[in-house]
């Protein structure tokens, strides 16, 4: 008999409720992913404010959720189990959905099951392309995580093969961004005006790409500087901002980073398949370059859709599928929300 699993996202600025069917064959259905978002109240500040995102969760959470059962043509009693958000987030932000997820849980009777936000962003691509090949490398790239990492069983052996030692891949896009006076959050900008742009006009720096750097580490907040220094300069001559080349190039660096290292990642540990998730994965540039890079080494690549790869809860009621699939442990009802929970950490 199949199984329904509901997920609840509110790691960051997006309140998510997803509804997934657990199939007997272990594979698993998308039904309903309904996301409420609070970005434009951070919009103004240039990035998330904790507070303002943590009331945004209180008031969305209760609509957000009959949403998701609308759109599913299901009731609250058809739940079998509910996958909530454990971390790593914002402290607070966790907090709200957490305490949703148990009041759910305790009032239907059924599991509770905390679980990992960047295990999220890879499992959602089972809903899209079916069950992960195992190993396979995922690159997680969003506003507040640069991951590269090898998957071996999603529901619970994960492993960190590199990082970024700074900022985030999004963290620069939103950065960038404020510089060359784009909106927040900084990706749709920058990709939609790079299109104009000549990716070569400018010889911006590849981070942690020198022979004794880390091979699979990453960094970004050179790279950032560099373009504020451009800019300053171009502003200091009196010249007018190219934005186009600067966004151009500066998105050019990082695919090239981005991609350079996680094919050799793969090639180097002999697997066959890339994943590319997280809020950056939407990036044109970077999926396109992945594409040429991984068909010319023999990699498969698996990229979500853009809907799929921001934060969602669909992402973790897929989560949570996998994690029940696999017969783990539900966690008691005095889960706790961990900001900085590991990615080893499927779930808790
Ligand atoms: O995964 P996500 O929705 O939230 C986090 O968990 O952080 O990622 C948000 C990040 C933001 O930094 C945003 O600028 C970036 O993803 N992003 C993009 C694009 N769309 C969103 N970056 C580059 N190109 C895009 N098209
Ligand atoms: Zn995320």
């Amino acid at each position: 008999m199949s199984r329904i699993i509901m997920g609840v996202e509110s790691s960051c600025d997006e309140t998510g409720i997803g509804l997934v069917r657990l199939h007997d064959d272990g594979t698993v259905e998308l039904l309903a992913d309904e996301v409420a978002s609070s970005v434009e109240q951070h919009a103004r500040f240039g990035g998330v404010v904790p507070e303002v995102a943590s009331r945004a969760h209180l008031e969305a959470m209760v609509p957000t959720t009959r949403r998701a059962f609308t759109t599913a043509g299901l009731e609250m009693s058809d739940v079998d189990a509910i996958a909530v958000t454990a971390g790593p987030g914002l402290a607070g932000a966790l907090l709200v959905g957490v305490s949703a997820a148990k009041a759910y849980a305790a009032a239907l009777g059924v599991p509770l099951y905390g679980v990992n936000h960047l295990a999220g962003h890879i499992a959602v691509d089972t809903l899209q392309h079916g069950p992960l090949p195992s190993p396979c490398l995922a690159l997680l790239v969003s506003g507040g995580h640069t991951q590269l990492l090898r998957v071996d069983d999603i529901a619970g052996k994960i492993t960190e093969i590199g990082s970024t030692v700074d900022d985030a891949a999004g963290e620069a896009y939103d950065k960038v961004a404020r510089l060359l006076g784009l909106p927040y959050p900084g990706g749709p900008p920058i990709d939609k005006a790079a299109k104009a742009g000549d990716p070569q006009a400018i010889a911006f720096p590849r981070g942690m790409t020198g022979p004794r750097d880390a091979k699979f580490d990453f960094s970004f907040s050179g790279l950032k500087t560099a373009v504020a220094r451009w800019v300053e300069g171009a502003q200091a001559r009196g010249e007018e901002i190219p934005v186009a080349d600067v966004a151009a190039s500066f998105q050019e660096a990082v695919a090239d980073v981005l991609t350079a290292k996680a094919v050799r990642a793969a090639t180097e540990s002999g697997i066959g398949t890339l994943v590319i998730s997280g809020g950056v994965a939407a990036n044109s540039r970077l999926s396109s370059l992945a594409a040429q890079r991984c068909a010319e080494a023999g990699i498969e690549l698996r990229v979500p859709r853009p809907r799929l790869c921001t934060d969602n809860g669909a992402m973790i009621a897929a989560l949570g599928a996998h994690v029940v699939a696999a017969g783990c442990a539900p966690s008691s009802l005095d889960l706790s929300a961990n900001p900085a929970l590991p990615v080893s950490a499927v779930s808790v």
